[in-house]
């Protein structure tokens, strides 16, 4: 059984006092909740504060992005072991607003998962297609592309450690949320895909959440599907109660030690 994970993308938004006091409110209210993983993203200038806030608690960090390379003239960047070392356990690879405003490749994608791997984080791989690739029909062809070239070079021993996140880009931030069926869809093909890389036993292994406009309203229904292990959340992260209500979706569906 993959333990459920939940996790909050807080973006661009929140300066070091707003960040430390979401994280305290989180705290308050999920400090003692331990049958799912949860995990916060804030801006990299308040990631130490947070971490510092966190410590010793279920409440594990992420980075919103790293560079490939641990350290050089890379004006602008922050490397993987720079996020550990400020208290990150994980870190956000791929989103799509990276892919599509920054213009990050799969190739690149492959770089900073490697480094992230080996700078001991956790990456959590996004991959998801567009509206208009979903209307011709292309989505299985971009989760395919996207999984095996980020993958590219990535032991079986690694990719277990990884978490990937299926994020429609039609849903980010949209209102709009891809149905239990469509999501579960896909992440059993991201399964498939993951079986043919590595084996049946490592894709069973990794935990793939979905991503898109995940609300209290919706995770319920999203959680019942055997193959969505939890939810990476944008919007509804940054307030306190929404995202609480979200890492407390109903017990009942989904009870799972990893
Ligand atoms: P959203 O964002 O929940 O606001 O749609 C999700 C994400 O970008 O990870």
């Amino acid at each position: 059984m993959r333990k459920p994970l939940i996790a909050g993308n807080w973006k661009l938004n929140n300066n070091i006092a707003e960040s430390v006091g979401l994280a305290t409110a989180i705290l308050d209210n999920l400090g003692c909740k331990n049958d799912v993983d949860i995990v916060i993203a804030p801006v990299f200038t308040a990631i130490s504060a947070v971490a510092k806030v966190c410590t010793g608690s279920n409440i594990k960090i992420a980075g919103q992005n790293c560079h490939c390379i641990d350290a050089g003239a890379f004006t602008g960047e922050v490397s993987a072991p720079m996020l550990a070392d400020a208290g990150c356990n994980y870190v956000i690879l791929g989103h799509s607003e990276r892919r599509q405003l920054f213009g990050e490749t799969d190739c690149f994608i492959n770089a900073k998962c490697y480094s992230a791997l080996q700078a001991g984080l956790i990456p959590i791989l996004c991959v998801g297609e567009t509206e208009d690739e979903r209307d011709k029909g292309e989505v299985f062809d971009v989760i395919t592309r996207q999984i095996t070239l980020a993958l590219n070079e990535i032991s079986q021993q690694q990719v277990e450690q990884m978490v990937i996140a299926y994020e429609p880009i039609w849903a980010i931030g949209t209102g709009k949320t891809a149905t239990s069926n469509e999501a579960a869809e896909v992440h059993s093909f991201i399964r498939g895909v993951l079986s043919g890389l590595y084996s049946e036993q490592t894709a069973n292994s990794i935990r793939i959440v979905y991503g898109g406009s995940v609300k209290p309203n919706n995770i319920a229904e999203l959680m019942v599907e055997d193959d969505i292990d939890g939810a990476l959340v944008g919007g509804a992260s940054l307030k306190a109660a929404d995202f609480s209500a979200i890492v407390n979706f109903p017990k009942s569906l989904k009870v799972a030690p990893r």
